[in-house]
C-alpha cells in the first residue's frame, strides 16, 4: 500500500509520463537565461552560456530517446551581434569547442548536424567546424540537430524572396505557382517540418524573431526556468503538456 508521500510521488510521475504515440516531431527551444544564471552565481555570462552548452547535450540525449526527430537551438541571432564583443567571441569559441569535442558523439549517436542561418558572417574558423561537423554527420538519421547561427526569422523571409525574386527573373519559377509549399523551400527550414512545439525558458514570453514563418501553428511552452538550469524532466513535463492540448490548425474537433 502506497504512504500518502509515495503516492504524491507517483501522481507527479504520472503527470509526466508521456505518450509514446504522441511525440512532436520537431521541438525549437528559446535557450534563454544564460545571463541572468550567471550573474546569480557572480560569474562572467560567458560561464551562463558554457552551462547552457551542458544543457545542450541532456536535452538532445532526451529528445533523441524519446523519438523526436528535429530538435532546434536558437544559439545565436542576427540581433546578438549587439553584444559586447568579449561575448559574442565567447561564443563562437564556444560553438567550435563543442563540435570539436561532440562531434564524435554526435556522430556515433546517429545526430545529424544542420545550421539555419547565415554562417557566412561567421569568423572563419567557426565556419569551418561547423562544415565539418555537418560534412560527416550529413547521412545520421535519428535526430537531427538544427543550430540557429546568426539566424533571424525576417533575415529568413527577405533572402527567401530576393532568391524568389531572382528564379522569377531567370524564368525558374512562375509567378503563379507560388504557395507555401514554394515559400517553404527558399527558406532556411526547407525539408524541415514546422516546429510543434516552441519552449523558451527562462519567464521571456515572446518569439525574438525566432521561426517567424514556421510557427503558425506551433504551440508554445515557457517556463520560469533558466536555461542552464532546464532538465530533462522539464522538457518532460512540456511535451506532456503540449500531449494535453487540442491542436486544430484553424479547423474543429
Ligand atoms: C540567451 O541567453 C542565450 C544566447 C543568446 C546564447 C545561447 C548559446 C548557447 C547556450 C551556446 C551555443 C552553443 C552551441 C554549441 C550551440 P541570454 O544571454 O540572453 O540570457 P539573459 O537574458 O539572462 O541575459
Amino acid at each position: 500500500m502506497l504512504s500518502f508521500f509515495d503516492k504524491k510521488k507517483e501522481d507527479k510521475n504520472k503527470e509526466i509520463a508521456i505518450n509514446p504515440n504522441n511525440i512532436p516531431q520537431h521541438i525549437a527551444i528559446i535557450m534563454d537565461g544564460n545571463g541572468r544564471w550567471a550573474k546569480a552565481r557572480k560569474l562572467p555570462r560567458s560561464m551562463g552560456h558554457r552551462a547552457g552548452v551542458q544543457t545542450i547535450e541532456k536535452i538532445l540525449r532526451e529528445c533523441r530517446d524519446l523519438g523526436v526527430k528535429h530538435l532546434t537551438l536558437y544559439a545565436f541571432s542576427t540581433e546578438n551581434w549587439k553584444r559586447p564583443k568579449d561575448e559574442v567571441g565567447a561564443l563562437m569559441n564556444l560553438i567550435v569547442e563543442y563540435l570539436k569535442n561532440e562531434l564524435e558523439t554526435l556522430h556515433k549517436n546517429n545526430v545529424k548536424l544542420n545550421i539555419i542561418g547565415d554562417i557566412s558572417e561567421l569568423p572563419l574558423f567557426c565556419q569551418e567546424e561547423i562544415y565539418k561537423a555537418c560534412e560527416k554527420t550529413k547521412n545520421n538519421d535519428k535526430i537531427t540537430l538544427n543550430v540557429a547561427l546568426n539566424y533571424g526569422g525576417r533575415a529568413e523571409i527577405i533572402k527567401a524572396l530576393k532568391d524568389v525574386i531572382k528564379d522569377i527573373e531567370n524564368s525558374k519559377l512562375n509567378i503563379d505557382d507560388i504557395n507555401e509549399n514554394i515559400i517553404n523551400k527558399y527558406l532556411y527550414t526547407a525539408n524541415i517540418p514546422d516546429p510543434d512545439l516552441i519552449i523558451r525558458p527562462s519567464g521571456e514570453q515572446r518569439l525574438s524573431n525566432f521561426l517567424l514563418w514556421q510557427c503558425a501553428y506551433s504551440e508554445f511552452w515557457y517556463s520560469n526556468i533558466n536555461w542552464p538550469d532546464f532538465k530533462p524532466k522539464d522538457l518532460r513535463r512540456a511535451i506532456y503538456d503540449y500531449q494535453n492540448r487540442n491542436r486544430r490548425f484553424g479547423g474543429v474537433k
